[in-house]
């Protein structure tokens, strides 16, 4: 059903149709897009526009609508060119004319922002909750694990042996950014578009104010030009997604290295790997790929929707109408994606044995003879250069640093003595960073107890923001 029509000669050509429509992907909207209109019909009825029996008739129309948009009962048809559209055309079916009559004082361009915005905001805590239990499904493997050496890198070359649950609990960190960002976000969206109108505010609803409190926002945006075409709020959320994204890239990355018979590190429950089509022997870790993959789809969404906006005019443009397939691909993606990698990670075999194999490898204890001296008074730059000296003859002789005899390092250098071997080994190592961000047992076991604190916090703000938005009007 079209929403217009009055001033043209012809109806649309059926290429027009084709490129317009939009009711195929903003179906998704349905759900929102009632309740926004029962909110305003509500308003219609404060201003007067509409009588307590109309408005109530509307609603009740509005309502059976989203029950049967629910059940399947109801759904788009070839005539519908938008969500909007087929919303009518429902409600016509079943109220004749009256139907046509919730549309006044508001346009589909603060009608479609609202609704995205509604959209936006559930799902987003759906990814919130999502990425917490990805985050504490980590948390888990690094309590389990607490008592593993691990060597730890840059570079991809050994560098100072680390404990492994410090190197998962890595990303629990990354991740709880990303639901921070989340929290950032709606503090700052939680604001509602209706009432601006087509893009000079309406007439007829004089309160968007009231309209909003029905709809849970936290308050009004304060210029409707502006209101109409801010697409920001959807940008902020594509890059949160696409941050999010790279984020499980550089978890997927290290599981697939793990995952290899040179790592050894790691064995992945069958449930949670796939096989190869000629090679019958091989079980490959393609969840921890596609999640490397994906990220690059997560960066496209974000980039298509910042070129559809830049040097856009305002008010109300159509190239608006581009923002909503991007957004709903990294949602359902990242909706499939996160738990998906909450199971590989859930249902591992972690190979504590071959992961501190090789900890003291690549002389990773060099760093201790250095600081040793430094503690011994002696400058940096000058322990630093002995220490280098030590790497060098344990080098030529084909061990590692801290296999040099007592004897060896004396030659050395004389503050290189006995009491240096207290220190040469991966628990010493460890044990002396204490600091809160260290990798000390100490410290991993505090700041593990720093992130359940964390995500209890990111957990109760999900729930009582669901309960917030769950119980707004037409919900
Ligand atoms: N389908 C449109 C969108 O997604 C809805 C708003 C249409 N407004 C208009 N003036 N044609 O942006």
């Amino acid at each position: 059903m079209a929403l217009w029509g009055g001033r043209f000669a012809s109806g649309p050509n059926e290429s027009v149709t084709k490129l317009s429509r939009s009711v195929h992907f903003d179906w998704r909207l349905a759900p929102y897009d009632i309740r926004v209109n029962i909110a305003h019909v509500a308003g219609l009825q404060r201003a007067g526009v509409l009588t307590a029996l109309q408005a109530s008739e509307i609603t009740a129309g509005l309502q059976e609508l989203a029950r049967e948009i629910a059940s399947g009962e109801f759904f788009y048809n070839d005539s519908d060119e938008d969500v909007h559209s087929a919303i009518e055309r429902g409600l016509v079916a079943k109220l004749g004319e009256l139907g046509g009559a919730f549309r006044a004082g508001r346009s589909r361009n603060d009608l479609i922002v609202t609704d995205f915005k509604l959209y936006l905001i559930d799902h987003l805590l759906e990814v919130a909750h999502e990425t917490i239990d990805l985050a504490t499904a980590i948390d888990l493997v690094a309590q389990k694990y607490i008592d593993v050496v691990a060597p730890g890198f840059t570079h991809l070359q050994h560098a100072q042996p680390i404990l492994f649950s410090h190197e998962l609990t890595k990303h629990s960190h990354a991740l709880l950014r990303d639901v921070d960002r989340m929290k950032d976000w709606l503090s700052r969206n939680s604001v509602s578009p209706l009432g601006s109108g087509a893009l000079a505010g309406s007439g007829l609803v004089p309160n968007p104010e009231i309209i909003a409190a029905d709809l849970a926002f936290q308050g009004v945006t304060r210029n409707s030009i502006d209101a109409v075409s801010d697409r920001d709020f959807v940008a902020e959320a594509l890059f949160i997604f696409a941050m999010l994204g790279v984020h499980l890239s550089r978890i997927g990355e290290e599981f697939t290295l793990w995952n290899t018979q040179e790592f050894g590190w790691v064995t992945l429950d069958d449930a949670f790997s796939t096989g190869s089509s000629i090679m019958p022997q091989k079980k490959n870790p393609d969840i921890a790929e596609l999640a490397r993959g994906k990220a690059g789809r997560f960066i496209g969404n974000l980039t298509s929707l910042m070129v559809a906006l830049k040097g856009l005019p305002f008010a109300y443009n159509r190239d608006l109408q581009e923002d909503k397939e991007p957004t709903f691909d990294s949602i359902e993606e990242l909706l499939i994606l996160l738990p998906a990698l909450r199971g590989m990670i859930e249902t591992a075999t972690f190979h504590g044995s071959k992961i501190s194999e090789g900890v003291l490898s690549g002389h990773a204890l060099a760093t201790e003879i250095a600081d040793f001296l430094v503690r011994e008074q002696a400058p940096f730059a000058q322990a630093h250069e002995i220490s280098g000296r030590a790497v060098a003859l344990a080098e030529s002789k084909g061990i590692e640093v801290h296999e040099l005899s007592d004897a060896e390092l004396l030659l050395i250098d004389s503050r290189l003595n006995g009491s240096l071997r207290g220190a040469l080994s991966a628990g010493a190592a460890i044990e002396s960073r204490g600091s809160i961000n260290g990798t000390s047992t100490k410290s991993v076991i505090a700041q593990l107890g720093q992130l359940e604190a964390k995500i209890r916090g990111y957990s109760a703000w999900i729930a009582s923001e669901r309960k917030r938005f769950s119980g707004m009007m037409g919900a």
